[in-house]
């Protein structure tokens, strides 16, 4: 039986080869590097940020598995073969990110941290706490998860819009689409929300430029970024700048240039910084095994792979 490779680095393989062993004893699973075995086995590989190269020398491999929902991670390999890339999409890791999203909204919308540091002063004053309906929040990326996400905020009662590549229609969410709609769901914007994919036309889009065009007189009580989606797409320098000069009055961020995020980072000590550790929507073993077992079912049944990346459009 072809062999599926598990190629990962910076997380622990382990509870991903338990996971597919169990739903899948009768499959020959190896583990790169130590348990690679003789490359010509290898029909499947199932990758975290596997070293550059790996995939190259694998003569017979037939579909290389995300274990996440981005890609870019793979695009970074400049040997990569011309097999699909399966990126993950999956109610699990959806419902993650969207309790994330959630999460800090409400976190700034409901001036958590201020409270935060109110506690340990003892003091017990109150602040205006306006209603979701007033409060602007717009979501960048409008694909799997940005949508789900969209829908819960709006479902809270917060006026939600979407920005996306290609014009899209959501119930309850205004959506803008493409450069002619940036600036005006921008300018409409007082939480932006980050879920789009790191491609060349996304680096850096999290500017000082882009951050200028926020709302800062809404009801949400000043700008406020949460960037769940690639450390690639802020410019952590203008980030640091807009906080400063009161741009933005808050930020939430899990995903950062470098990773983990190095001490020396200014963004640490940062009192109107929020840091999670690129967890917001985490890659449960237990929930996502199941989801590439059954795509290698797929293409073993002759069906076609779902949520192929297209290498044209870069996501
Ligand atoms: P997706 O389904 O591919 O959706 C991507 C969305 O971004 C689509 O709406 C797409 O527009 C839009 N988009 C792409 N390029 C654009 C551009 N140049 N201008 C405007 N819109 C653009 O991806 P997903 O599953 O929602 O995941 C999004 C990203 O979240 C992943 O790529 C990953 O980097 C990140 N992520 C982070 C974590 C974490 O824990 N921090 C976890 C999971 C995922 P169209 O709809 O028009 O194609
Ligand atoms: C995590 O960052 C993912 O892409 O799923």
């Amino acid at each position: 039986m072809p062999a599926i490779l598990l190629a990962v680095t910076g997380t622990d393989p382990q509870p991903w080869e338990a996971r597919l062993r169990a739903l899948a004893p009768q499959r020959d699973i190896r583990l790169w590097p130590d348990r690679l075995g003789d490359a010509a086995d290898i029909a499947y590989a199932c990758a975290w940020n596997a070293p550059r190269g790996l995939f190259a020398r694998l003569p017979r491999i037939k579909a290389i598995f995300s274990l996440g929902a981005g890609v870019d991670h793979l695009l970074t390999d400049p040997d990569l073969p011309d097999v699909p890339l399966v990126r993950i999409v999956d109610p699990d890791l959806t419902m993650r990110m969207t309790q994330y999203v959630v999460l800090h909204v409400l976190l700034h919308h409901r001036r958590y941290r201020l409270y935060d540091v109110q506690q340990r002063e003892r003091a017990w004053r109150e602040h205006p706490q306006p209603p979701a309906s007033a409060v602007a929040v717009g979501v960048m990326g409008l694909g799997e998860l940005g949508a789900h996400a969209a829908t819960a905020l709006a479902r809270l009662g917060f006026r939600v819009a979407g920005w996306s590549r290609t014009p899209k229609t959501l119930s309850g969410i205004e959506c803008f689409h493409g450069e002619p709609g940036l600036d005006p769901f921008l300018r409409r914007t007082g939480i932006l929300v980050c879920l789009l994919p790191a491609t060349p036309a996304t680096q850096g889009i999290l500017d000082l430029k882009l951050l200028h065009k926020l709302k800062r007189d809404g009801a949400a009580g000043g700008a406020y970024l949460i960037n769940a989606a690639r450390g690639a797409l802020q410019i952590e320098a203008d980030i640091l700048a807009a906080l400063d000069e009161g741009t933005l009055a808050g930020a939430t961020l899990d995903v950062f240039a470098r990773e983990p995020l190095p001490p020396a980072s200014p963004l640490w000590r940062h009192p109107k910084v929020t840091i999670t550790p690129h967890n917001a929507a985490f890659s449960d073993p237990h929930a996502l095994a199941a989801n590439v077992l059954r795509q290698i079912e797929r293409f073993e049944a002759g069906l076609p792979l779902e949520h192929v990346m297209d290498r044209a459009r870069g996501y």
